[in-house]
């Protein structure tokens, strides 16, 4: 009897025992099988370090999955840092900077989006497209974006000699809003002229020839654009002056710390601003104003960004 009851004990603690191993073996499977699947695992076979991984499992699931998804990029993260990173342009990113690090070893990845984003990477006019037109006063007008060939705007006024220096013509909607501004500054003794206005064609090459034949195509890239590329064709910019000032001068006048203040409160933006010369691919010019209509206008002070910049981050995918 009692010989059995051993038995009946023994046996139980032997089945106990067998039913405990297979329970931890369950739960070593589901640990291994957890850890083999997860993230952290995968992310650290494609390559990514410690302080990486925790980076990318705090990002947000786009990030992470186009980590999961790709080979080891060690520059996914500070790109996605970047304020204006835009993932249509990721691939580009990558290529941009494969060629910048075959010159140096230091990469802005401001800079790089930057450049991507507005097509600077490239040299200027081997990168062309023809702009969209449904932008109306929107559209962007650069060294990569082009007017339609020959193209010459509807709505073309004549500006009264009263505002501009010699004849002129400019978009009606573009004459009404000067002649605000005109009046506001009055208000304050500022006198702005118009000095140019809407150029066709022809005449924006005989501008941009003028330069040319002064010192060559690279000098006159650098101050006028070439006809079908110049804002000025689209009769939506304007070159402003005062009285005795004009050109390089203008920015130390009274009339340009007016315009710094007030040109987008009539919706009105300096297209090519100081330091940003590596973007708009012009020389600083402190008299030339783009109209952008009031909102957007603002919109784009506001952003301290170019009419470039702007245009490819937050318009070109309206
Ligand atoms: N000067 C400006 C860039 C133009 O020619 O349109
Ligand atoms: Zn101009």
């Amino acid at each position: 009897m009692i010989y059995k009851r051993r038995k009946i004990k023994k046996s139980a603690i032997i089945g106990l025992g067998a039913i405990i191993i297979f329970i931890a073996l369950i739960i070593t499977s589901i640990c291994l099988y957890k850890h083999f699947t997860s993230n952290e695992y995968k992310l650290t076979k494609i390559g990514y370090n410690e302080k990486e991984i925790t980076t990318l499992l705090k990002s947000d699931n786009k990030i992470l999955n186009k980590a999961l998804e790709n080979e080891y990029d060690k520059h996914l993260i500070s790109l996605t840092k970047e304020k204006y990173f835009m993932w249509k342009n990721y691939e580009k990113y990558k290529k941009y900077i494969k060629k910048v690090l075959e010159t140096t070893n230091e990469i802005n990845y401001k800079d790089i989006v930057t450049k991507v984003n507005t097509k600077t990477n490239y040299d200027y006019y081997t990168h062309t497209e023809k702009t969209n037109m449904k932008k109306n006063n929107k559209i962007l007008v650069n060294k990569y974006y082009s007017l339609p060939e020959k193209y010459a705007p509807t709505d073309i006024v004549t500006v009264s000699n009263w505002y501009s220096y010699g004849t002129i013509s400019v978009k009606s909607e573009v004459y009404e809003a000067f002649k605000n501004m005109f009046n506001a500054a009055k208000k304050e003794n500022i006198t702005l002229i118009i000095n140019s206005g809407y150029r066709t064609y022809e005449s924006q090459k005989e501008v941009y020839d003028y330069y040319k034949n002064m010192n060559g195509e690279e000098y006159a890239d650098g101050y006028a654009a070439r006809p079908d590329f110049s804002e000025h064709q689209t009769g939506l910019s304007i070159d402003v002056i005062t009285y005795g000032t004009a050109g390089k001068d203008f920015d130390k006048t009274d009339a340009f710390k007016w315009l710094q203040k007030h040109a987008h409160e009539y919706g009105f933006i300096l297209r090519y601003p100081k330091g940003k010369e590596e973007i708009t691919g012009y020389a600083y010019e402190s008299w030339h104003y783009r109209y952008l209509g009031k909102d957007l206008a603002k919109k784009v002070k506001q952003s301290g960004l170019t009419y470039d910049e702007y245009y490819a981050f937050y318009l070109d995918k309206e």
